[in-house]
């Protein structure tokens, strides 16, 4: 089963992401891809492979839940045919992304997230101070019927003011610049799950 990037969704992502630094699409992938993944996840989480997420870098990082209460893992190729399914899928827009804007982005890399009840990440940047190779975010929703009083939204900050919420709804992908749009997770009063990711230019050091 080819999965396939819908090509008909690229001119509303690339003008949004000009426009306002951010895209939100519902529906994505198809329905039992994303039930697949669900189900991976949740395995996972079941057999205590997911790890409390970190924040910082080098010698600064560390396990803060004050900050940010997730459990990851990332994904690797050829561990789970819906996971690699997923990572084609990512790997289609990629290029798509880098003829509309000349990003040069050379990779993507996903975890998957799972935040119990009540946990959240609070406000921030998804570009380290020390690696300047995340340029477009993308976080892929994987939970079927979510309520906006199950609370757990996406909450963006956009440059031209004000906040926007978005649900974790399973099928919807946001998009969006890494380096610019402050953002955090609210609490949910259920588990939230997604597939967490980054597409990333080669670092400075190894264009030159
Ligand atoms: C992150 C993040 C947002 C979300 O992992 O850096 O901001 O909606 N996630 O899960
Ligand atoms: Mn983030």
């Amino acid at each position: 089963m080819p999965i396939e990037f819908d090509q008909r969704r690229l001119p509303q992502i690339i003008d949004d992401l000009a426009t306002q630094g951010w895209s939100r699409q519902t529906h994505v992938l198809p329905e039992l891809l994303t039930r697949q993944l669900a189900d991976e996840c949740r395995l996972r989480a079941q057999k205590g492979a997911l790890h409390p997420a970190s924040t910082g870098r080098g010698g600064a990082q560390a396990v803060r839940e004050g900050i940010r209460g997730d459990r990851i893992q990332w994904l690797e190729d050829g561990q789970h045919p819906a996971c690699d399914h997923y990572l084609r899928a990512m790997d289609e827009l990629r290029l798509f992304l880098n003829e509309a804007f000349f990003l040069g982005l050379a990779d993507y890399e996903s975890h998957f997230t799972l935040y119990p009840p009540g946990s959240f990440y609070r406000r921030h940047l998804d570009r380290f101070n020390d690696d300047d190779r995340r340029s477009v975010s993308a976080i892929y929703y994987l939970n079927p019927d979510w309520l906006p009083e199950h609370g757990g939204a996406l909450r963006l900050y956009p440059a031209a003011g004000g906040e926007l919420d978005i649900l974790p709804e399973a099928g919807t992908l946001v998009l969006f610049m890494s380096a610019d749009l402050p953002h955090e997770v609210l609490p949910a009063t259920r588990e939230r799950l997604s597939l967490t990711g980054w597409f990333r230019r080669r670092a400075l050091s190894q264009v030159i």
